[in-house]
């Protein structure tokens, strides 16, 4: 497995597989790699002849009071991991070679970043969207990997691939879970154990809203509050967004009839976790 760190090296050595004909598949990550990273690894091997990793904690998507100096990194471990499953390639740029003096172009969307997590993290998807679509020039890959777990990050990336031209597969791969429930995600490691167990509010909520629509309820507000009610009985939880919605759009629907998505984002302390499930009614 070839750990390349330069931006020339990595498209030099991406150019060389697609001149030999080989297929490339991409996995853009932020390291401290999970379950959740690896299923979209082992996805990326089947959809092509080669797996390409890159690992930057991109600080364009932080917003100046996040956490961006104390998110948790592991590279040693890592690059283990994707030796494990069999990748071609790991590109482990810096900071300074992303945003070098004198960079100021952004990849800026119009409509998706203002809703859910967009609202509360106003710089968040512009720095997505930028560092991907370096990361795709860069990469040139065939076909990229994101997860449902960040259900909006996947949406502003499937939009800017089409409204940018990129011959570029976008795949989504459904949420890993523990198996008690919680979505994994590197920021899992800031729980407490006193805080981890109210963790699990988040799919608690998700699965009772779930329940009430198989039973016939479609007002989109009552499901909403009845989820609101589950994750506020913990008293460390103070809840950004409730929200069901179309999973194009991400406009607010409600009344819940063909697909919607229910997506929830809460602070628990000082740790961020967001979750999310389509509701799928009665037939
Ligand atoms: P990161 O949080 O490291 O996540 C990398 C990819 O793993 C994303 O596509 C994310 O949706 C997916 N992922 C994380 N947890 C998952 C889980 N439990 N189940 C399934 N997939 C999961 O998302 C980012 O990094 C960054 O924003 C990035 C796209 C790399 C741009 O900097």
């Amino acid at each position: 497995m070839k750990v390349i760190a330069a931006i020339d090296e990595m498209t030099r050595f991406s150019q060389k597989l697609r001149c030999d004909g080989r297929t490339i598949a991409f996995v853009p990550t932020m390291g401290f790699l999970h379950e959740g990273h690896l299923a979209l690894m082992t996805e990326g091997k089947n959809k092509a002849d080669h797996l390409v990793v890159s690992i930057f904690v991109n600080p364009a998507q932080f917003g100046p009071s996040e956490d961006l100096s104390t998110y948790p990194r592991a590279l040693d471990q890592d690059l283990e991991k994707c030796r494990d499953i069999g990748a071609t390639a790991v590109f482990t740029p810096s900071a300074d070679d992303m945003y070098p003096n004198g960079h100021e172009t952004y990849v800026v969307l119009e409509k998706l970043p203002f809703h859910l997590c967009g609202l509360s993290r106003p710089v968040f998807f512009k720095g997505v969207a930028t560092v991907v679509t370096k990361l795709f020039n860069i990469v040139r890959p065939h076909a990229a990997l994101f997860g449902e777990k960040d259900f909006q990050q996947l949406a502003v990336i499937r939009r800017l691939v089409e409204d940018l031209c990129f011959d570029i597969e976008i795949v989504g791969v459904p949420i890993v879970r523990e198996p008690d429930g919680l979505a994994m995600s590197s920021r899992n490691k800031y729980l407490t154990p006193k805080q981890r167990p109210h963790a699990l509010l988040l799919h608690r909520s998700l699965t009772a809203a779930q329940k009430m629509v198989a039973t016939g309820e479609s007002d989109a507000g009552k499901i909403v509050a009845l989820a609101r009610e589950v994750l506020t009985s913990c008293a460390d939880i103070r809840l950004d967004y409730v929200s069901i919605c179309d999973p194009a759009s991400l406009d607010e629907i409600a009344v819940v009839e063909g697909a919607a998505l229910m997506a929830i984002a809460v602070w628990l302390g000082k740790t961020r976790l967001i979750d999310n499930q389509m509701l799928v009614p009665v037939p």
